[in-house]
Formats: C-alpha cells, sequence, structure tokens
C-alpha cells in the first residue's frame, strides 16, 4: 500500500520550510510518497495517512497559518498518525534549556491534547539578521538572542526517519 503522507508548515523567513523539505526528503528517501507544503496551501488532509506540522516560533507562539491548520483540522488530525515540530531557539545545547522550558504554545496545548500526537520535536533555528526588519533586529538584540543557523541536521534528519520506520511498520 502506497502511504501518503504530508509535511505542512508555517514560516516567516524560510527557515521552518527548509526544514520541513529536509524532513520530506528523508520520508520519500524511505520510499513514502509525501507532499511537502505551506499549511496555508493545503486544502484537506483526508488524503493523507499520515500529518506532520512545524511552525516557526515568534515570541513563544506558533505562526497564524500553522496555528489556524491545526484548529481547521482537528478532528481529521486526531484520526492520524501526527507528529509536530516547532524551529525556534538559536544558540548551541538543548533546545529546551535555551527556551526556558519552552516546547510548544500554551495556547494551543489544550489542542494538540485532543490530537494526541505521536511526538512533539523542538528544533534549533536559524537567526538571519539580514531577513528580519528593523522591530525583529531590536528585539533580538534586547534578549541578546545568538544570530545565525543553529539547525541540527543529524537531529532534523534521525527525527524523520523515526517518522518513517514508525509509519513503515504499520503496514508491514
Ligand atoms: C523577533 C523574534 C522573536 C523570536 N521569538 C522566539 C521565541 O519566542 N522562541 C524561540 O524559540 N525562537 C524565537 N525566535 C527565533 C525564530 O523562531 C527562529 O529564527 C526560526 O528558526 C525562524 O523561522 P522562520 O525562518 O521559518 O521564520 C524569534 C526570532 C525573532 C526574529
Amino acid at each position: 500500500m502506497d502511504i501518503q503522507v504530508l509535511v505542512a508548515y508555517a514560516t516567516k523567513h524560510g527557515t521552518t520550510a527548509e526544514i520541513a523539505e529536509m524532513i520530506g526528503q528523508v520520508l520519500r528517501q524511505a520510499g513514502l510518497a509525501t507532499d511537502v507544503l505551506p499549511a496555508d496551501r493545503v486544502g484537506d488532509v483526508t488524503p493523507y495517512e499520515a500529518v506532520v506540522l512545524g511552525s516557526a516560533v515568534y515570541i513563544g507562539r506558533w505562526q497564524k497559518q500553522a496555528a489556524k491548520f491545526l484548529k481547521a483540522n482537528e478532528k481529521a488530525l486526531a484520526e492520524r498518525p501526527v507528529w509536530l515540530f516547532s524551529s525556534g531557539p538559536s544558540g548551541e545545547g538543548d533546545p529546551v534549556e535555551l527556551t526556558n522550558g519552552w516546547r510548544f504554545p500554551k495556547a494551543l496545548q489544550p489542542l494538540a491534547d485532543r490530537i494526541r500526537p505521536r511526538d512533539i520535536a523542538l528544533f534549533h533555528g536559524h537567526v538571519n539578521v539580514d531577513k528580519l526588519n528593523f522591530i525583529e533586529r531590536s528585539m533580538i538584540k534586547n534578549v541578546k538572542a545568538p544570530v545565525g543557523d543553529f539547525r541540527d541536521w543529524e537531529t532534523i534528519t534521525s527525527w524523520a526517519t523515526a517518522i518513517a520506520d514508525v509509519l513503515k511498520e504499520a503496514v508491514s
């Protein structure tokens, strides 16, 4: 049986889109038919057997498009295996330590509890000053957030490989 997987994402400056593309690549290499799409361009999730959804984090919140996707598709998502990820903290070390324990937006936790994702991951992000507007730059400066690309591709690819293993196991 062909498993159709959706990797949906919401990004402001492109980092999260690249993470989603990498996850998609790993899933495809594992033989899973995978679409990688911006969350606001997904019409219907019901053709997919499994869904991965990721968002960039800004001031402790997910991008609107990802939150909207989660809300609009709650029922269908609760009936499928779902994995969630955030791309956020900059700096070296454990991402959860970098965010002082933040793992997922508080406002979306009740929704996630109903959907019951298989996992909620927090990946390092990329603070690219060249792409930030004036306000974002001053916010980053104020909180002294490290600038640069801290994405850990090994962690991201092994997370995606684990998803592929679960899905392939389910149909074997
Ligand atoms: C103004 C601003 C606020 C941010 N707030 C957070 C935050 O609250 N938590 C976090 O982990 N990362 C935060 N970040 C880091 C971004 O989430 C990170 O750079 C992310 O990878 C950007 O993804 P995108 O390029 O897909 O938009 C912030 C970045 C900026 C510029």
